[in-house]
């Protein structure tokens, strides 16, 4: 299974060696191999390849189209650096660091028409429905970041709203990468659906992780600098559980370390910490994280493919469960 997934990584990342994006103004091309050289876990091009291999033998026919995923993902992340003034990507500087804002809006801009480069290299039959598809989830990946950062601002936001925004932020783009590929596959539509669903599952669960991550990471492995979404008071799990168990002492507190105008960061990150684990707070989000995992697994069985091959998936979903980083 592993040698599987280690395969179908590597169509991924040879065929990203490949790519120039463009050449001239290097400093609109540069930020763009600059983050597509960082690595990451490939996770969305590689839901992609699977859901097609679920159908077909052959998926190198479509590794531009899970390319072009990969892309529309990194393009997100270079915007959602500025936007959550982030300083790390990878373990290495954010592209708005290391260049400027400006540099990482534009050559965001232009990873999201990279992006549609890919995409439209798709059989005709295809086509049309593929770009509903993945404008349908681009612009509801706007929305999602769009309500994150009014949530910022805001002392209240109830569960129900968390849980609505990160479907949108997150999830629904790991449904698209296998409904992509299982489109492309010519799955049926139930079998579409079914992926679909199983993906935005597991997209949730893997947001609830990544929040989790944002406290509890071990620096060294993160790459992301850890207490990020403290000092910026996002309303996560973590912070909305906070403030709905949170008594006392310990509310007074928390609500003082939120309203805070000049504070030390670290200060700050230890602090609220302090309060998570008093709370408890860990052990609800995995419970939750767990909860999505498991619909995501029921969304899976209903998937009409060889038992073996849908194996792939439950394993790499419990890779994603476990992951460091
Ligand atoms: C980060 O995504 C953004 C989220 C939706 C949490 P990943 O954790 O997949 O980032 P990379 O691509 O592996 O770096
Ligand atoms: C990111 O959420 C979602 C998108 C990039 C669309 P986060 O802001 O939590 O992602 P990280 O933690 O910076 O990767
Ligand atoms: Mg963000
Ligand atoms: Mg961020
Ligand atoms: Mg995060």
């Amino acid at each position: 299974m592993i040698k599987k997934l280690d395969h179908l990584k590597k169509l991924i990342t040879d065929e990203i060696e490949d790519q120039k994006y463009g050449s001239c103004p290097a400093e609109l091309y540069e930020p763009i191999r600059y983050i597509m050289s960082l690595g990451g876990k490939r996770l969305r091009p590689l839901l992609t390849l699977i859901a097609c291999s679920l159908f077909k033998n052959k998926v190198e026919k479509i590794v531009k189209q899970a390319l072009a995923v990969e892309l529309f993902h990194n393009f997100t992340l270079m915007h959602d650096d500025i936007m959550d003034e982030a300083p790390l990507r990878r373990g290495q500087p954010a592209v708005h660091e290391k260049w400027n804002r400006n540099t990482a809006i534009l050559s965001g801009d232009v990873m999201l028409i990279r992006a549609y480069d890919y995409l439209i290299d798709t059989d005709e039959k295809y086509l049309p429905k593929i770009l509903k598809l993945f404008n349908k989830c681009a612009a509801e990946v706007c929305e999602g970041q769009q309500l994150d950062m009014l949530f910022e601002s805001r002392s209240s936001v109830t569960e129900q709203e968390y849980l609505d925004m990160i479907r949108l932020k997150t999830a629904v783009l790991l449904g698209m990468s296998l409904r992509l590929g299982a489109l492309l596959a010519g799955a049926n539509k139930v079998n579409q659906k079914a992926l679909y669903s199983f993906g935005v599952n597991i997209g949730m669960g893997f947001q609830l992780k990544d929040d989790l991550l944002d406290v509890y990471a071990d620096n060294s492995k993160f790459g992301k600098q850890v207490g990020g979404d403290i000092i910026a008071n996002k309303k996560t799990f973590l912070l909305i559980k906070a403030l709905e168990l949170a008594g006392g002492q310990q509310r007074e507190e928390l609500d003082r370390w939120l309203s805070m105008k000049d504070f030390d960061p670290a200060e700050k990150v230890k602090a609220v910490t302090g309060i998570y684990d008093g709370l408890g707070i860990k052990e609800l989000t995995e419970q939750k994280m767990n909860e999505y995992f498991d619909a995501g697994f029921s969304s899976l069985k209903k998937v009409d493919a060889p038992m073996q091959r849908r194996s792939l998936l439950r394993e790499f979903a419990q890779i994603l469960i476990e992951r460091e980083s």
